[in-house]
């Protein structure tokens, strides 16, 4: 009990407003074994390249690995894989989550960083989940993308600069 209060607590930084100098590589682990026991049946592939830290409001990037980690999850019932990719880049950091589930028509993918918009069944889904997310990345000064199709999986892209915008400073 005590280590999952623990775990809790380093994963949603509830007691720290500042930002943090983080690798997220390790921010994403944390996530991955908050949720282990949604994985299920899914196999889940980590191919992490060696990032410089990341100055961010690290306990906000974990909900949004996390409503992407069960978004994946809801959608692969059991029977699929997440990869999750990491890489440098000259300007900062690029993560890809993806996965190999049905994927979404063009009418659902474009809405569903609308607030409320949700395909789930009522009282599953409060279709925030994105749109928080997508808010998220954005106030960090990065970008998440979205490609999918029917049948062919989904594949979510952030990015990151290693530095946040001033404006970032002392917000919460
Ligand atoms: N990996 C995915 N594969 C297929 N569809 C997805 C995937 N991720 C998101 N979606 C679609 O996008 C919609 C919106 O996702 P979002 O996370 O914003 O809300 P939600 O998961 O429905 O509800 P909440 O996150 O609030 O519990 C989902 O209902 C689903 O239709
Ligand atoms: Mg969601």
């Amino acid at each position: 009990m005590k280590r999952i209060v623990q775990d809790l607590r380093t994963f949603s930084r509830t007691d720290q407003a500042e930002l943090q100098q983080v690798s997220l590589n390790d921010e994403i682990d944390r996530t991955l074994a908050l949720i282990e026991p949604r994985l299920k049946g899914n196999e889940v592939i980590r191919d992490y390249g060696e990032l410089p830290p990341v100055r961010c409001f690290a306990g906000q990037l974990n909900q949004v690995f996390l409503n992407l980690l069960m978004n994946a999850c809801d959608a692969l019932e059991g029977r699929g894989t997440i990869r999750i990719r990491t890489r440098a880049e000259p300007q900062g950091v690029v993560l890809v989550f993806e996965d190999d589930g049905p994927g979404m028509p063009p009418e659902v993918l474009s809405r569903i960083f609308e607030p409320f918009f949700t395909t789930k069944a009522v009282g599953k889904g409060t279709g925030l989940g994105l749109s928080i997310s997508h808010g998220i990345v954005a106030r960090h000064g990065g970008q998440m993308q979205v490609e999918s199709s029917p049948g062919e999986g989904a594949r979510f892209t952030i990015r990151l600069p290693l530095e946040p915008p001033p404006a970032l400073e002392g917000r919460t």
